[in-house]
């Protein structure tokens, strides 16, 4: 029998409560599948760790990671440390450490939930943003100079790397070609900006030219924004950078209806080290605690988790489940507009395992 290991990292917030219940769910998902199993081993970094020790994780944190078939992530983030300390001492560090140069988002409607978008239009969002998760706006490079005088001056600077630019844009390709429409839109602000942008249209013309199967459009970011909200059936898989891609899938999550359902993936597509798996919402201190979060984020990630390890059938039997309980209607946390805990949810889930085939 195959056995996943899997390094459970919940975090901070809602992050542990929302990752406990994604690991039940993976356990009884393994079970009604069968063939393989999950074994989980729990760290508990974060902010609690933080201010007992100054740091979000041990100084060898990454080497304890680096033996998992993958990593299931919550949440990081905490009102009395500054966000970017949570964010760049935790999760950046392991995207950045174990390079999972790609960012994937998968976006849909699913059954039963209400988007913002005309119920015709919402219907019809059926994409996946590809994101570079590795340069470009966010590489860390800039500093800055004068503190606190009249003449401070803070820079951050953008880094396209060739090799960084056609990696993100051949995953881009494979996941496109992977999904039935063969559409990609490659995203770009190269009218504006004339140096990293250029050199990122023409990688990528020069990437996706090898993949004639694909239809390929481009288009600039912000009328991509006018686009998923104007004619949402026009696009399938998309590519951006980093900045770029980080507001495209918030806006893709917020037209698919709730912050707690959408997941992601941070991809090392050449499996060097173990990829990072992610619920999209933070730590959400407002319902901390309470056992109201919504769990279906953690589910919907479990399930692109299990598809990454090469478990499609059990992924696809784990959607299933969670779209029986949406489109049921009658179990949903109050973000959905309903008035279950996240422990009935995660029950109903369960027990639509074993009738999802
Ligand atoms: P947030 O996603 O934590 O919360 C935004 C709103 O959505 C809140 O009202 C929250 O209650 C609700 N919400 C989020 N997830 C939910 C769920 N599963 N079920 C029901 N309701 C849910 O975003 P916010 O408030 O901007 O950030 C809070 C903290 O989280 C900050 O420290 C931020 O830096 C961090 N954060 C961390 C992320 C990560 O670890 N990947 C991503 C986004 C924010
Ligand atoms: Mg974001």
């Amino acid at each position: 029998m195959r056995q996943h290991r899997i390094a459970a990292i919940g975090g901070d917030g809602i992050g542990p409560e929302v990752i406990a219940a994604g690991c039940r769910v993976l356990e009884a998902t393994a079970a009604a599948q069968g063939g393989f199993s999950v074994a989980f081993e729990t760290f508990d970094w974060g902010s609690e760790l933080y201010r007992r020790t100054g740091k979000m994780m041990p100084e060898d944190g990454l080497k304890a990671l680096e033996g998992f078939d993958a990593i299931f992530f919550g949440a990081v983030g905490a009102p009395d440390i500054p966000d970017h300390i949570t964010l760049w001492e935790l999760r950046l560090a392991i995207c950045q450490g174990f390079d999972q140069y790609a960012n994937v988002r998968p976006t849909r409607l699913l059954p039963g939930v209400r988007g913002p978008l005309r119920e015709d239009l919402g219907r019809q969002i059926d994409w996946v943003i590809v994101r570079e998760n590795s340069e470009g706006e966010y590489a860390g490079v800039g500093g800055r100079a004068h503190r606190g005088l009249p003449i401070e001056v803070a820079m951050d600077v953008a880094v396209f790397t060739r090799e960084g630019v056609a990696r993100i844009c051949r995953h881009a390709c494979e996941v496109a070609m992977s999904r039935p429409r063969k559409l990609l839109t490659v995203v770009t602000k190269s009218n504006a900006q004339r140096h990293g942008m250029v050199m990122w249209d023409e990688v990528c013309a020069e990437v996706t030219a090898q993949y004639p199967a694909l239809t390929v459009d481009k288009m600039l970011v912000d009328a991509m924004t006018a686009r998923m909200v104007m004619k949402p059936g026009t696009i399938d898989t998309v590519v951006a950078t980093n900045l770029h891609a980080d507001i495209l899938s918030d806006l893709a999550s917020a037209l698919a209806g709730s912050l707690g359902i959408g997941a992601t993936g941070n991809i090392d597509p050449q499996r060097r080290r173990p990829s990072m798996f992610e619920p999209i919402h933070g730590s959400a201190f407002d319902i901390t605690g309470k056992g109201i979060a919504n769990p279906l984020g953690s589910f919907w990630t479990a399930a692109m988790m299990l598809d990454h390890l090469g478990e499609p059938a059990a992924a696809q039997r784990l959607m299933r489940a969670v779209e029986v309980v949406t489109a049921r209607g009658d179990v949903l946390t109050p973000d959905l507009g309903g008035n279950a805990t996240t422990d009935q949810v995660t029950q109903a889930v369960i027990a639509a395992l074993s009738g999802a085939n």
